[in-house]
């Protein structure tokens, strides 16, 4: 009988503890994707503000730098480390991770069975040293807009910046539609 008791009660309490790390979890889901969808906003407004004043060449710009200080700012703000990162980058240093790259092959096997990338997402908490983890990704789709610089044809003045900044450049030839890359967000969790 205690040995019945006993193992309700550490059931229990196990029981709780699963939901309330559930509980955390989709909270930190709740808020990764508010952060992730202002930081989007934020970057595709300065990159159409850009395009509109000097043409798509002048959108580079804001790519090469402008990106770089909105994910750093962004970060800060909310306590967390985001990043972009894509199967075909154009800077290397966006090349996913090991497990960003699972994530990305399986967002490509999700859509290729018919689900759109609009609100595809992952999430999960791991132990990395010792320490909790929350990881979470957001896919990007690829819009008209982003065919200017990531299309199959794009203007020479755009061609050449790109060259000149991006020798290894693999983020071409998407279409309408694609998943162009991912939002990553990480923060440690208790
Ligand atoms: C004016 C040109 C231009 C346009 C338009 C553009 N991009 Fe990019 N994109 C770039 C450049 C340049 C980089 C490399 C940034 C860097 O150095 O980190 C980049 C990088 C990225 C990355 C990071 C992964 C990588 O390939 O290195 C993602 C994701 C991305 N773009 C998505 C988009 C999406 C989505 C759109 C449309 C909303 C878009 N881009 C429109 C120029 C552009």
């Amino acid at each position: 009988m205690k040995k019945l008791t006993l193992s309700i009660l550490v059931s229990a309490v196990l029981f709780s503890s699963t939901i309330a790390v559930a509980q955390n979890k989709e909270q930190l889901v709740q808020e990764s994707r508010q952060t992730v969808k202002a930081f989007g906003k934020t970057l595709k407004g300065e990159l159409k503000a850009a395009i509109k004043k000097g043409g798509p060449a002048n959108g580079i710009e804001v790519c090469n730098t402008k990106a770089m200080k909105i994910t750093e700012a962004v970060s800060k703000e909310h306590g967390v480390q985001l990043s972009r990162t894509s199967l075909k980058t154009r800077n290397d240093k966006n090349a996913p991770t090991e497990w960003q790259k699972k994530v990305l092959e399986d967002f490509e096997a999700r859509k290729a069975k018919g689900e759109s990338p609009k609100k595809m997402e992952y999430s999960e908490i791991v132990e990395v040293n010792g320490k909790k983890q929350f990881r979470y990704m957001k896919a990007i789709g690829t819009g008209q807009v982003c065919l200017n610089c990531h299309g199959e044809k794009v203007l020479p003045a755009v061609e050449a910046k790109l060259s000149a900044l991006y020798p290894n450049d693999k983020a071409r030839g998407y279409h309408k539609g694609d998943i162009r890359g991912a939002f990553v967000l990480i923060r440690d969790v208790q």
